[in-house]
């Protein structure tokens, strides 16, 4: 390998999303004063922009708020696979949820898809779509087991289907369920768009305006960090995590989990097709057109938030498995992303509670938020439109339909309490400024409290109080995005303590560095 190829395959320095990175958007104004619309929407993420569009479609007179800036969030750092192939999990649903209501589920998902295909008609998007079958494979007898049962439920379900005994990658497979005519796409050409078309019809938007209540009332006011005011009809929480809870507890029934994506491009030719397997760690396979070659995405090696030790780990476990299925030629990008689980593996789309008829919310979409955001967006349009949806009572936040499955959840709140308390007395380092190289991080011990610092590429010390702002977990240092992440409801703050993920609101404290260094 000459020189020239061994740098291009390298893993790149710094987090970049392709899908950022190959689209621009027009930046907008913070919110400055008081405004009166029909539905304020909170977040400017694949839900917000495409309810948004729908809801001015109708007429209807909104306004958008992002706390950052417009597809920044998980949209930004999605696989983008279309698909009602959510892993194996119909057969679970058959089990917990029924037929009918799983065929619901699955339904309004291919509704999504076949909106997205109708709508790059309508407008003509150039957004890199095709049609694609979605494979999931075993490498395991348990997870053979798995895909099996999961044929037999898509049969009851009448998806179209097939089982593979091999798939054309280096990979020793038991087996492979395929789903047929399946999709995948570029998620921000096909917003901008849309996008447009809202802007057009007189829907308002506004970056770095944080939403931190609702004011309930015959109007509602979503009320925001610098005191102005929204006041509408309608109320949709559409940012990854709810801003606003209102005794739903959301923050205990949803389960952060970070995951992982490289772009590489290969010498091999890419065969085509969406793959995901049903072992752990997770692995996922899919490509896009990039300049005239096949970037391969490969994803995967999820964890809980605030709980990968050495987060570059996981880049360079995705590094070997491309390295050994595909063999890189290049190494293009890598990102990573933050996903919420709900407790029965269904989003909570709807109400926020059964007491609050004018505040809607759509979260927890399970790393499967392309689909799952559209038919959000559709069924989040029919509720305020006053329409039948025959998902709604599927998705809706109120149904408590739990799955055995919650014991995990339990364990996973009793995490939570155990990192609120052992967060406190965990002894930091003892630390000596001066020790501290560039680029790396530390937590020591400022005026008695635990805190943790950072010192940059230029050398600069940053200091922060490594308490989460939103219920006081102690944050842990995530190496390669160089964040603050939370474990209990992962909210992430950035080394200057300010808020990168909800549902945290207000930054970090930050320390003077002065002292610190002349210690
Ligand atoms: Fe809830 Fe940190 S305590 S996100």
């Amino acid at each position: 390998m000459n020189e020239q190829q061994k740098s291009s395959s390298e893993m790149p320095k710094q987090p970049k999303s392709y899908w950022r990175d190959s689209v621009k958007f027009q930046q907008f104004n913070s919110l400055s004063e008081d405004i009166e619309v029909d539905v304020a929407i909170v977040g400017a993420g694949i839900t917000g922009i495409t309810t948004g569009y729908l809801l001015s479609k109708e007429g209807l007179k909104v306004a958008i708020i992002e706390a950052g800036s417009i597809l920044d969030g998980a949209t930004g750092y999605t696989t983008a696979k279309l698909t009602a192939q959510h892993g194996v999990v119909y057969d679970e649903f058959i089990q917990h949820f029924g037929i009918e209501k799983t065929r619901q589920y699955y339904e309004s998902n291919m509704e999504a898809i076949r909106f997205v295909k109708d709508t790059i008609q309508e407008y003509n998007i150039d957004c890199d779509f095709s049609e694609e079958d979605a494979i999931v494979y075993a490498t395991s007898e348990n997870s053979l087991n798995n895909i099996q049962k999961e044929f037999k439920a898509y049969e009851k379900l009448g998806i179209e289907r097939d089982f593979l005994h091999e798939i054309p990658f280096n990979i020793d497979v038991k087996g492979a369920l395929v789903m047929k005519d399946q999709a995948q796409f570029h998620p921000l050409k096909f917003l901008q768009p849309l996008l447009q078309a809202y802007l057009q019809n007189g829907g308002l938007l506004y970056e770095k305006t944080t939403a931190t209540n609702v004011e309930e009332g015959t109007v509602s006011k979503v009320v925001t960090l610098k005191g102005h005011k929204v006041s509408c009809k309608y109320v949709l929480s559409c940012s990854r995590f709810p801003f606003y809870d209102s005794k739903g507890h959301y923050y205990a029934r949803l389960k952060p989990e970070r995951s992982y994506l490289i772009g590489i491009t290969t010498d091999t030719p890419y065969p085509g097709g969406m793959y995901i397997n049903d072992d752990s760690p997770t692995r996922s396979l899919r490509y896009t057109t990039y300049n005239g070659e096949k970037l391969i995405l490969v994803g995967g090696d999820r964890h809980k938030v605030g709980h990968g030790i050495n987060t570059m780990k996981h880049y360079e476990a995705l590094q070997q498995f491309a390295e050994d299925v595909l063999g890189i030629k290049e190494f293009k990008y890598r990102w990573s992303t933050q996903d919420l689980t709900t407790l029965d593996k269904i989003p909570y789309i709807g109400n926020i509670t059964s007491n609050d008829p004018y505040v809607l919310v759509a979260t927890g979409y399970r790393k499967w938020g392309m689909s799952n955001s559209i038919a959000g967006s559709l069924l989040l349009r029919d509720i305020i439109m006053k329409r039948d949806n025959p998902a709604r009572e599927v998705y809706d936040p109120g149904r408590f339909n739990i799955d055995p499955d919650v014991k995990s959840f339990a364990k996973y709140n009793t995490d939570v309490a155990t990192h609120l308390v052992q967060g406190k007395v965990q002894a930091p380092n003892k630390f000596d400024a001066s020790d501290l190289p560039n680029g790396e991080a530390t937590v020591l011990t400022v005026n008695g409290e635990r805190s943790g610092a950072y010192r940059d590429e230029n050398g600069q010390l940053h200091v922060v109080d490594t308490t989460c702002t939103h219920m006081g977990c102690e944050v842990e240092w995530n190496n390669a995005e160089r964040s603050w992440d939370c474990p209990c409801h992962g909210s992430r703050f950035n080394y200057k303590g300010d808020v990168v993920d909800g549902p945290a609101e207000k930054p970090l404290k930050t320390f003077d560095t002065s002292d610190i260094e002349n210690k």
